[in-house]
């Protein structure tokens, strides 16, 4: 499996949950402890001077509300002065949740009965729901949650939600009816998938992952299939350079792209595999492009075509020659281009990435599926995804991980859905990207990620990890050219530039 950042969905997390409570042993009254006193901790450190603060916490009768009823007692013992709002019906409390209640009315902690009050506290905790969110936000649990809004919205008091925003699906990321706006949300064991997905992310702020001893065991037997690159990541999964070793060693990847007016597709691409480290790159484009691709890449092995009459023999040496394909950057969807992806599809017998017109084509003429060899990595954006599976991108976006996947397992093939928050998966495992950023949504970038893919690929990264591993390095790129550079204004090329930089 791998070693990274675990996604877990709600059906993982709950596994996890009743694993350690039923299977292991440990009392929900322990784990719930210490979510709260997690909680309880980040609440003061945000707070920093807590003396004349007030934290009331908005529960529901779930056990997401129980935590917020611990934070509330942890607080108090602790002097923050605190209260407690419930939600939810008390009489449909949780034996968790209603023991929680028992505690603080023995401690005679103040309730508040009305969502008015609210507006008296300095920071308010999320507890109505957590992962147990199965359906829309609406009527009272909607007012409630409008009500934090407001409060934040107005400047009056900080949000804090434990461990989802109320309203965010755990799995997808989207609102259900509606959802709490928090500044920093505290999760418990491992990071869910709707905390990094847009519009999740939006609603969570900042997220702390707190350990509230699951032990590992829990964690391995829910078989979490969602996972995410960081920075260490780069070290651990960067092809190593050998002292004894030639161009050879390193791949020769061919990029199969560009058409006339349209030279920069290919440069973007080629440079790109260039700068992962492989050790040649050959483009194969139309001969207009001849001139400004050897001045801009000198170091290119170029092959051209007459795009009037294609010699295949050349296209035939040219994936003889590779040992990875990258297809369709500013191809066109010309019938030539059409001939030449059918071609390649048909004989490359070395790892392939498709990407832009190579996937046009590829959806307005279905019988080219029966050619695309296993394991080939699709780069779709949301448009070309739609196009592809015929799906309108509104119910895409209902659930993009899933759209992933199950794209990926009904064709065999290995799936890079450009969005946002990019998902990388090959039917089984999925991965979510979280480097990145909007200053990338500019023309060539995503010619920079197929030429990425394509160079890990020559040098024989195993497709998937290819895949997420490019989309995380080129991100981490646009990052750092972001933060030198601003969103305004970032080009391909300073995704480029700043590759050799991240790596370094
Ligand atoms: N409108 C109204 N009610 C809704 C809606 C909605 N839109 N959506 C869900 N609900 C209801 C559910 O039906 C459920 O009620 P029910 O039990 O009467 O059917 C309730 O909301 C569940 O909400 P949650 O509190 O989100 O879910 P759950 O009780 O599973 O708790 C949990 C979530 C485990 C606390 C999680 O957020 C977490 O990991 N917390 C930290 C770890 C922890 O404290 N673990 C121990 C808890 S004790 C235990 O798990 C047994």
């Amino acid at each position: 499996r791998y070693i990274m950042i675990y996604l877990a969905n709600s059906r993982e997390m709950k596994s996890i949950d009743t694993y350690s409570i039923e299977t292991l042993g440990i009392p929900s009254a322990v784990l719930m402890e210490r979510a709260a006193y997690a909680t309880a901790v980040r609440i003061c450190e945000v707070l920093k001077d807590t003396e004349g603060k007030k934290v009331i916490a908005v529960c529901g009768s779930g056990n997401n509300g129980g935590d917020g009823l611990a934070v509330v007692r942890i607080l108090t013992t602790m002097g923050v002065s605190s209260a407690w709002y419930m939600a939810g019906d008390t009489a449909k409390a949780t034996k968790e949740t209603a023991l929680q209640i028992k505690i603080l009315e023995n401690m005679k902690v103040p309730r508040c009965r009305s969502l008015d009050e609210l507006t008296q506290a300095d920071l308010i905790v999320d507890a109505i729901f957590g992962i147990g969110l199965t359906r829309p936000v609406e009527g009272n649990f909607a007012r409630t949650v409008e009500a934090i809004n407001r409060c934040r919205a107005i400047g009056r008091a900080a949000v804090c939600a434990v461990d989802i925003p109320s309203g965010i699906s755990t799995d997808t990321g989207q609102v259900l009816g509606c959802a709490v706006e928090a500044d920093f949300t505290v999760t418990f064991g491992t990071l869910k998938t709707g905390l990094v997905l847009y519009p999740g992310a939006c609603h969570s702020g900042q997220v702390f992952v707190e350990n509230i001893g699951f032990p590992i065991e829990a964690t391995d037997q829910a078989r979490i299939h969602t996972f995410a690159f960081e920075k260490e990541d780069i070290v651990r999964y960067l092809p190593k350079r050998q002292a004894y070793s030639n161009k050879g060693s390193y791949g020769r990847v061919l990029v199969i792209a560009g058409s006339k007016n349209m030279a920069g597709a290919c440069f973007f691409s080629a440079r790109a595999a260039y700068n992962c480290g492989c050790g040649l790159v050959r483009v194969f484009t139309v001969q207009e492009n001849h001139d400004v691709i050897l001045e801009k890449l000198p170091e290119a092995v170029l092959t051209t075509y007459d795009s009037t009459l294609v010699d295949m023999d050349l296209l035939d040496q040219a994936i003889e020659w590779a040992d990875s394909v990258v297809l369709g950057p500013g191809l066109t969807c010309a019938p030539y281009a059409v001939n030449i992806v059918a071609y390649t599809l048909k004989h490359c017998k070395v790892p392939l990435v498709i990407d832009a017109d190579g996937l046009n084509i590829i959806a307005g003429n279905g019988s080219l599926w029966d050619s695309v060899p296993q394991n080939t990595v699709f780069t779709p954006h949301l448009g070309e995804m739609s196009r592809l599976s015929s799906m309108p991108v509104g119910q895409m976006c209902l659930d993009l991980p899933k759209t992933c996947r199950e794209f990926a397992k009904n064709h065999g093939i290995i799936c890079v859905l450009k969005d946002a928050r990019t998902i990388v998966s090959d039917g089984a495992n999925c991965f979510i990207n979280l480097s990145g950023n909007d200053g990338m949504a500019t023309g060539g970038s995503g010619d920079v990620l197929s030429g990425i893919i394509g160079g890990f690929l020559a040098q024989k990264m195993d497709p998937l990890t290819a895949a997420a591993f490019g989309c995380f390095v080129h991100g981490l790129a646009g990052d750092a050219a972001r933060k030198e550079k601003g969103a305004y204004g970032l080009l391909a090329s300073d995704i480029i530039q700043y590759m050799s930089k991240i790596i370094r």
